[in-house]
């Protein structure tokens, strides 16, 4: 079942998620809710909050083969690099964001078992982008605050619940997160 993915404004984003403690049907229909979500809306990253569930767990697929990960934490990172992102939680918009250019993170999977991931390119800044998703952080908030003032009414449009996509369209939105 598809569910309504949450816009900037909304509550949850900004809320501490909590750790996942039990991997039980519960959890897996919301991760098969959230696939289905995220497919649809050609996202190649969604996190629990943007769909209301504040627990900490999301999901990745840059094109390769889905990935969740549940209770993830970034181990180590190096490097810098700024990149054009996007976020399924504010339809429309996409900013030069810096962060580091590789990482390694652990998580656990769906089948309980602990994993790690060294990550490059579009994965690491992904799995940054989703993880700062369950403690509340938006990508705005790695922007400049100059830049921000500048997009003031954007911001309120999309807290509003429109698009700034002129017709919706979401093809425009391959690497959204
Ligand atoms: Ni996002």
């Amino acid at each position: 079942m598809k569910r309504r993915i949450l816009h900037y404004g909304e509550e949850p984003l900004r809320q501490e998620s909590k750790p996942v403690t039990t991997i039980d049907d519960d959890l897996r229909a919301l991760v098969k809710d959230m696939f289905e979500t995220m497919y649809q809306a050609h996202g190649v990253g969604l996190a629990a909050p943007q769909v209301g569930v504040n627990l900490r767990l999301f999901l990745i697929d840059t094109g390769n083969a889905p990935m969740v990960f549940i209770n993830p934490e970034i181990v180590k990172t190096s490097g810098k690099e700024i990149c054009e992102e996007g976020c399924l939680s504010f339809p429309g918009l996409r900013e030069k964001v810096e962060r580091p250019a590789r990482v390694i993170a652990r998580a656990t999977d769906l089948e309980g078992k602990e994993f790690e991931v060294q990550a490059d390119g579009l994965l690491a800044r992904a799995i940054q982008h989703e993880l700062d998703h369950l403690d509340g952080v938006l990508f705005i908030d790695r922007i400049s605050k100059a830049r921000r003032i500048q997009l003031k009414r954007d911001l309120e449009r999309i807290a509003a619940g429109e698009s700034l996509e002129p017709d919706d369209d979401a093809d425009q939105a391959d690497e959204e997160a």
